[in-house]
C-alpha cells in the first residue's frame, strides 16, 4: 500500500520553511514554498523519482493493480519522467529489449530501458512512432498529459480535455485486449461522449482523485480498465 509520506521527514528539510520576501513575484513564492515545503516533493528526492507525480500512479495502482504484469506501456506526456521510472521497472525494460515508449513535447533525461520521442503527442506521425518504438501492443497506455496553462481556465481545461479524448482513441487502437487506459482529466469534465466509448470497450471505467492529487486542484484521473479488444469490434461493424 502506498502511504501518504509520514513526518518527520529524512530529507533534512524542515516542513514549513519560508522562502524570502524578495524578487519573486508572491504568486511565485507562494508556490514555491508550496512545493518545497511538500512531504510527496520530499519523499520523490528519497526514493529517486523525477517527480511527486510517482505517488499519483503508485496509489492508483494500489487500488486498481494496473501495473501488475504489463509487458509493455506508453507513457504519454512524460517528462520529467517518473510514470516513466515506475514503467521500465515493472516491465523490466532494458535498451535492448525496449518496452516502454514515451513522448512529450519537452525534453527528458534518458532513462534506461525507455524509448523516449521528444515531440507532440498531437502530431500525425506520433502514434506510429510509438508503436514501432514499442513493438508490441501495450497493456497500459497512461497519459499523465496537461495543456500549457494560459491563465484562462476554461481554456486550459478544454485543451487538457482534448489531450484526454485523442488519448482515450489512441489507447482503443493500440491496446492488447485485457488492458487498461489511465489518463489525467478535470474533476465533472470528461464528456458523456468520451465515457460511453470508454464504457463500450473497457469492462470498469471509473475517476479517481489519488492522494498525492492537490486537494485544491480540479485534476482527477480517468481510468478505464480491461480492454474488451477489437476483434468483437470489427465483427460487430462486420455482421
Ligand atoms: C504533469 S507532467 C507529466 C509528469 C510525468 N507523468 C512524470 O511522472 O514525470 C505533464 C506533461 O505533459 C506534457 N504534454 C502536454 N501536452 C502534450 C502533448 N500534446 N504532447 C506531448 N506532451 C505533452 C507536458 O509537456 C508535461 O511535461
Amino acid at each position: 500500500m502506498t502511504k501518504p509520506p509520514s513526518t518527520p521527514n529524512r530529507t533534512g528539510r524542515k516542513i514549513g520553511q519560508k522562502v524570502k520576501k524578495g524578487k519573486l513575484k508572491a504568486s511565485s513564492r507562494r508556490w514555491l514554498e508550496r512545493h518545497i515545503n511538500d512531504p510527496y516533493v520530499q519523499r520523490a528526492k528519497l526514493e529517486g523519482y523525477r517527480a511527486r507525480a510517482a505517488f499519483k500512479l503508485l496509489e492508483i495502482d494500489d487500488k486498481h493493480q494496473i501495473l501488475k504484469g504489463a509487458r509493455r506501456i506508453i507513457d504519454l506526456g512524460s517528462a520529467p519522467g517518473s510514470w516513466s521510472q515506475i514503467a521500465a521497472k515493472v516491465t523490466n525494460s532494458t535498451d535492448s529489449d525496449i518496452r516502454v515508449a514515451a513522448i512529450d513535447f519537452l525534453e527528458m533525461d534518458a532513462l534506461p530501458g525507455v524509448h523516449f520521442l521528444q515531440m507532440d503527442f498531437l502530431q500525425d506521425e506520433a502514434p506510429r512512432l510509438l508503436m514501432e518504438a514499442l513493438g508490441g501492443a501495450p497493456d497500459l497506455v497512461m497519459s499523465d498529459m496537461a495543456a500549457p496553462t494560459t491563465g484562462h481556465k476554461r481554456t486550459d481545461h478544454l485543451r487538457t480535455m482534448q489531450l484526454c479524448e485523442v488519448a482515450a482513441h489512441f489507447a482503443i487502437e493500440v491496446l492488447a485486449e485485457g488492458g487498461h487506459f489511465l489518463a489525467k482529466t478535470f474533476q465533472g469534465g470528461t464528456e458523456n461522449e468520451l465515457l460511453t466509448l470508454l464504457k463500450q470497450n473497457f469492462r470498469q471505467v471509473v475517476h479517481v482523485k489519488p492522494g498525492a492529487s492537490r486537494a485544491e486542484s480540479v485534476e482527477m484521473f480517468l481510468l478505464a480498465k480491461g480492454f474488451k479488444g477489437r476483434v468483437r469490434e470489427e465483427a460487430e461493424a462486420e455482421g
